[in-house]
């Protein structure tokens, strides 16, 4: 007699799972995310995650790691996201808009490893022939390389054991389903049932699976959260479509830290490493212009050299207009209040337009400083030097407060030859005088605006 399917509930945000439909999960209060699903974790699956494992109780000397080595993807970049290399038999989850550069990314790292493993690229989302008019934009393939354009994760394995790859890329998530599931593709236990079978074939194969997902507008994998939980690794491929750079951040990693970002240009032959992020950021900025003053944030442990441009100008009407691309709009009215309260600013009738220049989207307090000097530098007429990096963080009384990794951002400046760099006076005081570079420290913005 043929089992009857038990079905529960799953919460789409969180994972929560209850037997009860609802309005709202009481886990974490999102409204109409409850989702039916199938429940049960069949017992074939059990003793698969069961042989994942080995049942002898070991020392931690005793594990081998011999068989861990990583494999390299080419990019550097990319490397250095994933702590290293491709782990052998990880889950690596790559999310991002459509069109952000997933396909052509995860396609060029097959061109870079298939030299020297054998690699399979699943796709759901393109024909071969479409495949190949991107792969002939990129470059020369090895035969190592085998496409399949299949959506059954049934057939996927089948052909994963016949070809025992290496590395295989699933593009995307999606678009693949499981017959034994009787939801609609793209669903959220297709999704996760999918990602769960892709786990067991990872760990069980050893092989490394790459998997593409496509983000709602929320900016979350599409489906459930449950699945950042299920795989070793989550990166995320973001940036704005207009803007050629692409960053490529983990959220997660199992195998290294999620402090790496690497940085990514689209080109018209695919996309290239971007080695030194600042350059680029840097590239065509005004030198004697009022309102535009080059910041230095960081993003993981890496330093990025920013150009803030503000622009203020006299209000037409009642209400004036203010804005903020790039960054924190709030962030820029609270700025923008500290400056008429602590240096007596009338910006009450001024529009204010702030832009971080190049498209990244920085919301680090570091910024404020830059962010301040600005605008007080478009108001007044006034302009800054064009060799000098300001960072700090601005409190509500006016005081500059120090920020993290001080001597990383100062050394950045250098390298970009930088000749000044107006900072909090406690990271002054703390770094050691440097040759090359003069460090202003500043205890209030009054000091820091005094230096305009
Ligand atoms: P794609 O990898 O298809 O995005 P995703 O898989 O994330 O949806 O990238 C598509 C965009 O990249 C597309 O708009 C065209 C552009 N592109 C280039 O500019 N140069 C190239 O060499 C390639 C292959 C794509
Ligand atoms: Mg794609």
């Amino acid at each position: 007699m043929a089992k009857a399917k038990a079905t529960a509930f799953f919460c789409k945000e969180c994972g929560f799972e209850t037997t009860k439909w609802a309005g709202q999960c009481p886990a974490c209060r999102e409204w109409n995310s409850l989702v039916e699903a199938p429940a049960t974790v069949s017992v074939k699956k059990a003793n698969a995650n069961r042989e994942m494992c080995s049942s002898r109780p070991l020392t931690l000397s005793g594990v081998n790691l011999e068989d861990d080595e990583r494999t390299r993807t080419g990019f550097e970049e990319l490397d250095g996201v994933l702590g290293g290399g491709i782990v052998r038999g990880s889950l690596v989850l790559v999310g991002g808009d459509p069109g952000i550069g997933k396909s052509t990314l995860l396609l060029q790292v097959c061109k870079n490893v298939s030299d020297n493993h054998k690699v399979l690229y699943v796709s759901g989302e393109e024909s071969l022939k479409q495949i190949k008019i991107r792969a002939n934009r990129i470059g020369e393939f090895s035969d190592n390389l085998f496409l399949l354009c299949e959506t059954s994760i049934g057939a996927i394995e089948d052909a994963i054991t016949e070809l025992m790859p290496e590395i295989v890329i699933i593009d995307s998530i999606q678009t693949m389903y499981m017959e034994e599931v009787s939801s609609s593709q793209g669903s959220v236990s297709q999704v996760r049932e999918s990602t769960n079978a892709l786990m067991h074939i990872a760990k069980g194969k050893e092989v490394s699976i790459f998997i593409v997902g496509h983000v709602t507008k929320e900016g979350v994998v599409a489906g459930p959260r449950v699945l950042e939980h299920m795989v070793d690794t989550v990166l995320y491929f973001e940036g704005d479509r207009n803007a050629t750079y692409r960053i490529l951040r983990s959220v997660k990693n199992r195998f290294g830290s999620t402090n790496e970002i690497g940085v990514f240009e689209m080109s018209g032959i695919g996309l290239k490493e971007v080695k030194n992020p600042s350059e680029f950021m840097l590239d065509g900025r005004p030198h004697d212009a009022s309102g535009s003053v080059v910041a230095c944030s960081i993003e993981g442990t890496r330093p990025i050299m920013v150009e803030i441009q503000a622009l203020v100008a006299k209000s037409g009407f009642g209400m004036p207009r203010r804005t903020a691309a790039g960054t924190d709009y709030n962030r820029v009215n609270l700025l923008m209040a500290v400056l008429e309260k602590r240096l007596g600013m009338h910006l009450g009738d001024y529009d204010a337009y702030i832009n971080v220049a190049g498209g990244m989207k920085i919301n680090e307090p570091a910024l404020d400083l830059a962010i301040a000097m600005a605008l007080v530098s478009s108001y007044k007429e006034k302009v800054m030097d064009s060799d000098t990096v300001v960072f700090g963080e601005i409190g509500l009384s006016g005081e500059v407060r120090s920020v993290s990794q001080a001597a990383n951002r100062v050394n950045e400046a250098m390298k970009l030859g930088f000749k000044r760099c107006i900072l909090p006076r406690s990271c002054a005081e703390s770094l050691k005088a440097v040759k090359g570079i003069e460090l202003v420290g500043v205890a209030s913005v009054r000091d820091a605006v005094n230096l305009l």
